[in-house]
C-alpha cells in the first residue's frame, strides 16, 4: 500500500521539521523564534503535509486585525517531495482555512524569479496586483498576489 499522506494543524514539536524544510532553500528564511511565534499565535493557520511520520511541506496563513483578507505567508514542499500536487493541496486548504476564519480573500508576495511558485499560483487562481521591485534581501524584485475566497474555496 503507497505510504499514507495527511494534511494536518502544526504543533509544537514540529519546529525541528519545519526548520529542516525552511533550510532546504536559500534566503528569506524564517527564523526558528519567527517559527516559534508562530505556532503559539491563535492567528497563524498551518497546514502540514506528513507522509510515514515524515514532514513534507507545510503552509501557514496569518489572519489580520481588523483585515478581512489573510496573508498566505509561507508555502513550503520537500524538493524530494515536490511535483505531486502538494503544494496545491497545502495552498487549497490554506485557503478553506482561510475562509473558514471569515476571510473573504488571500494576499500573498513571491519572487519574480520563483517561476514554481508564479506558475502555482496563477494556475489557482490568484491575480498578480502589484510589482514590488527590490522587495527582497538580496534586492530581488517580487510579485503581490490576491484571490478573493468565495463560498467553495
Ligand atoms: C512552489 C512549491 C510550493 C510547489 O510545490 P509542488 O508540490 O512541487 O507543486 P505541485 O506539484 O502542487 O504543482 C502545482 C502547480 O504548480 C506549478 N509548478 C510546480 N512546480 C513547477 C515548476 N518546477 N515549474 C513550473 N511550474 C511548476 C504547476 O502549475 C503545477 O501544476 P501542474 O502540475 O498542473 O502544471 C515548491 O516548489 C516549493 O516549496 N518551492 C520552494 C518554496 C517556495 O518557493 N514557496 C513559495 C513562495 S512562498
Amino acid at each position: 500500500m503507497p505510504p499514507a499522506l495527511r494534511l494536518r494543524p502544526a504543533r509544537a514539536t514540529d519546529l525541528p521539521a519545519l526548520l529542516a524544510l525552511e533550510a532546504m532553500f536559500p534566503g528569506d528564511r524564517l527564523s526558528a523564534r519567527q517559527f516559534r511565534h508562530h505556532l503559539a499565535s491563535p492567528r497563524a493557520r498551518w497546514q502540514v503535509a506528513e507522509e510515514d511520520g515524515r514532514v513534507l511541506g507545510y503552509g501557514l496563513v496569518l489572519l489580520r486585525r481588523g483585515s478581512a483578507r489573510g496573508r498566505l505567508y509561507s508555502l513550503v514542499v520537500d524538493p524530494a517531495a515536490r511535483g505531486r500536487g502538494l503544494g496545491r493541496r497545502l495552498l487549497q486548504a490554506a485557503e478553506r482555512d482561510a475562509a473558514a476564519a471569515g476571510c473573504t480573500g488571500l494576499t500573498l508576495e513571491v519572487r519574480q524569479d520563483n517561476a514554481a511558485a508564479n506558475a502555482l499560483y496563477r494556475r489557482a487562481g490568484y491575480d498578480p496586483v502589484a510589482r514590488l521591485p527590490d522587495y527582497y534581501e538580496d534586492g530581488a524584485d517580487g510579485w503581490r498576489y490576491t484571490k478573493p475566497l468565495g463560498l467553495g474555496a
